[in-house]
């Protein structure tokens, strides 16, 4: 139930996320909800050329096709919508709201997602840039692997996971947490996945549990990083559930990271996570030391970057 009172708006995002708060800042000082201000700002970030890991631009699979995977979530609903796999349309974002507000489902994949966005309206279009696939071809020459067409099991893990060039492992997504001036809470994912992942792959984002998570009562969760990782502990669930059961945020965040540290992650496997109470205290989490995260509260000139916390030592 809304009430009257004036609540501070915020948004939390992930480090690539700025523009994106800007464009839903303005938004939530005009009195608008944290859904919609969630859903632009991912939407601005889909359609940034120069970001890489999400939307137009985002880095292709195994076979230079660019497959996207985006999820959003209403706290005060606990309503969500997913889409995951698409080809050929940008804004999965409005997609995966689509598939919350016209349909009796949760997640549309491949095809179907694809339909779906023809009936609701959207225009196909092309979602590779000239300079994501150029990155997509060097990758390939740098690690001396030939595309055959055949047997792409064994290129998908010298591609996506190389031992010596494990800060180039291409990861990457957006996350956004908006609490708007009602105190509602929502929060928005949208990536293109693993970079030379093998094709139909689908990582966290898309995975209400895993890579999103938000609830009114208790916060809102997002993550970026090596999805495989957070589909296995269903980390942004966890991280509310810690909360519920009376965990303060950060400790929750850190019993989130020992799981994931428990899985023993591969090389070049990481996972960070950005955490939002009802009251807005926020947090960002990280498996990989220096990470950092983005905050803008209502009463801020402009974002500000915040360090992600690491495991605590034992
Ligand atoms: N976290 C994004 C992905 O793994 O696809």
């Amino acid at each position: 139930m809304h009430t009257n009172s004036h609540i501070n708006p915020v948004i939390i995002a992930s480090e690539n996320g700025r523009a994106g708060a800007i464009a839903g800042m303005e938004l939530l000082h005009r009195g608008g909800s944290a859904m919609d201000a969630a859903e632009l700002a991912a939407r601005v970030t889909e359609d940034d050329p120069e970001e890489h890991s999400v939307g137009f631009s985002g880095l292709p699979n195994l076979l230079g096709q660019v497959e996207l995977d985006a999820s959003l979530m209403n706290g005060r609903t606990l309503e969500s919508g997913a889409v995951a796999g698409v080809q050929d349309y940008g804004n999965v974002i409005s997609l995966a709201r689509k598939v919350m507000e016209e349909l009796p489902h949760v997640l549309l994949m491949g095809r179907g997602a694809e339909r779906f966005a023809g009936e609701m309206g959207q225009k196909p279009a092309d979602q590779r840039s000239f300079a994501s696939l150029e990155r997509w071809r060097k990758r390939f020459e740098e690690t001396g692997v030939e595309l055959t067409g055949e047997e792409l099991r064994h290129l998908v893990t010298r591609l996506t996971v190389p031992m010596h060039l494990r800060d180039r492992v291409p990861h990457g997504t957006v996350n956004f947490l908006v609490r708007d001036s009602h105190g509602d809470l929502a929060s928005a994912v949208s990536t293109s996945g693993l970079g030379w992942k093998y094709p139909g792959r689908v990582g966290d984002s898309p995975i209400i549990g895993a890579g999103n998570y938000c609830d009114n009562r208790y916060g809102a969760v997002a993550c970026t990083g090596s999805g495989e990782l957070a589909i296995r502990v269903s980390t942004a669930r966890s991280l509310i559930l810690y909360m519920k059961m009376g965990m303060d945020l950060a400790a929750a965040g850190q019993e989130c990271l020992a799981e994931i540290e428990q899985l023993s992650p591969r090389p070049g496997q990481y996972m960070n996570i950005v955490a939002m109470t009802p009251d807005g205290q926020h947090a960002g989490f990280s498996t990989t030391a220096g990470k950092r995260y983005l905050y803008y509260t209502g009463e801020m000139a402009e974002p500000q970057m915040g360090e992600r916390m690491t495991s605590e030592p034992v």
